[in-house]
């Protein structure tokens, strides 16, 4: 019996105390789909799903067209996904909304079907890790997606053609005195190696953060599994982390955005890394759109497109009420009004469309949490009330009421 209560102590402790702790926060995804359309995600899908037709605009627009799939796809409870395209399909890995224990779930999404489909592999994780905010990078040639789960020392692969999830350990380049990188950009180069640019590192007590160096660059090859580091030259821009980052049919990574470990505005905002000779450079630019963080950019054909995150001016996490469009030969920016194809869908009408908030939400103890602690506080006052009672009446027994001899016990059956 005492071993039974042990155990539902121990699972509930674990539950209420995972629950309680703060979880990582969320980076929306960067996805090109067709080479024609890119997709807003936040951190549940049904919050908010929507999908831009890049194929609407030229570079003298002033409108986009957007869907609003969470009202016509009826999505499932996945929270904080991690997201993937392979031509028409969308792979969403996340928290399932539906699970008490908070284990994971995968789906896949066809834009053109519009149904929903439940992934299962024996291989695929079973929970989040804590500070693991990046999302899919990739898919590479033969399809794989990777995910760098650095606080473990493990890269995460999913394969978007065999829909198989697979693991590799890797030696850690975490500084010394610290537990974790995050909030880095990571992009694919058509090579198979993933660029790291910038992010911080951040000890165990998830207090004391440290810019990571831009005068280098940390690069994983995904042929080889292994990590180096590659110095950088030219201009060496200002430190930042949760920038975005998107590669150039030439190879130039576009970097935007972002901020320093204190919080500071990166300087300048717009950097670019050429993948030839790992030369940065920080062109003059037309329109700029000011300062922003955790806002995605992907590229299509010559433009790159920016869509949701946080304003630095204002710090409250937006989809912003335009699509900026940078033209990356020139550097001009152009700022685009979303037009939703169903008007009734439209949710930037009204101004600046607050989401749910990205960042803290995930920190607030829920009411699951709160009951689960009482519970658990209950339970445990019980266990140990028990505890001492049994204690005691045994020592009582023995100091007062010897046991009686082995006969006398017996006769008075
Ligand atoms: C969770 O985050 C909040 C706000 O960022 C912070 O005040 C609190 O100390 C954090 N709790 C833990 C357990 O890290
Ligand atoms: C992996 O990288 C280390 C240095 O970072 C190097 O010494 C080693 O040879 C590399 N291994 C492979 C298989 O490329
Ligand atoms: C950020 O907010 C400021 C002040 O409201 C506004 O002028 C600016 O256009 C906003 N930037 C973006 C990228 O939405």
């Amino acid at each position: 019996m005492s071993r039974l209560i042990f155990y539902v102590f121990l699972l509930l402790s674990s539950v209420a105390f995972s629950n309680a702790y703060n979880f990582s926060a969320y980076a929306p995804p960067s996805i090109v789909l067709d080479n024609k359309y890119f997709i807003e995600i936040e951190q549940e899908i049904r919050v908010g799903f929507r999908l831009f037709d890049a194929s609407s605009v030229n570079k003298d627009s002033k409108t986009i067209k957007y869907q609003n799939l969470q009202y016509t796809s009826d999505p499932p409870k996945v929270k904080v996904p991690r997201v993937v395209a392979n031509k028409d399909k969308l792979y969403l890995f996340g928290i399932n909304g539906n699970d008490f224990f908070e284990t994971t779930v995968m789906f896949s999404f066809d834009i053109n079907e519009r149904i929903w489909r439940e992934l299962k592999d024996i291989n695929m994780p079973s929970h989040l890790s804590y500070n693991q905010e990046e999302q899919f990078v990739g898919p590479d040639s033969s399809g794989n997606a990777y995910l760098l789960y650095n606080d473990n020392n493990v890269m995460l692969t999913f394969n978007t053609e065999t829909l198989k999830w697979n693991e590799y350990t890797i030696q850690s380049f975490v500084l010394t005195g610290y537990a974790f990188y995050s909030w880095y950009s990571a992009t694919i180069l058509p090579d198979g190696r993933i660029i790291y640019i910038g992010g911080r590192f951040g000890d165990s007590t998830g207090t004391n953060y440290v810019d990571a160096q831009m005068n280098q660059v940390y690069v994983y090859d995904t042929t080889t599994n292994n990590w180096s580091t590659q110095a950088t030259s030219g201009t060496v821009p200002g430190p930042r982390n949760s920038h975005s980052a998107s590669l150039t049919s030439d190879g130039r990574i576009i970097v935007y955005g972002g901020v320093t470990a204190n919080n500071i505005p990166s300087d300048p905002s717009l950097v670019v890394l050429d993948t030839t000779n790992y030369a940065w450079s920080s062109p003059q630019v037309t329109n700029p759109i000011g300062s922003v963080w955790l806002a995605p950019s992907v590229i299509i054909d010559n433009s790159m497109f920016l869509y949701v995150g946080i304003n630095s001016t204002t710090s409250v996490w937006y989809a912003f009420n335009k699509v900026f469009m940078l033209d990356t030969s020139t550097y001009t920016w152009n700022a685009l009004d979303p037009v939703a194809i169903d008007d009734n869908e439209n949710i930037y009408s009204n101004g600046n469309h607050q989401i749910s908030d990205g960042i803290n939400s995930m920190n607030k103890g829920d009411p699951l949490t709160i009951i689960l602690i009482i519970v658990l506080i209950v339970i445990s006052s019980i266990f140990i009330l028990m505890l001492a009672g049994v204690t005691f009446y045994k020592w009582y027994q023995v100091k007062y009421h010897p046991q009686p001899p082995n006969d006398q016990k017996l006769s008075h059956v």
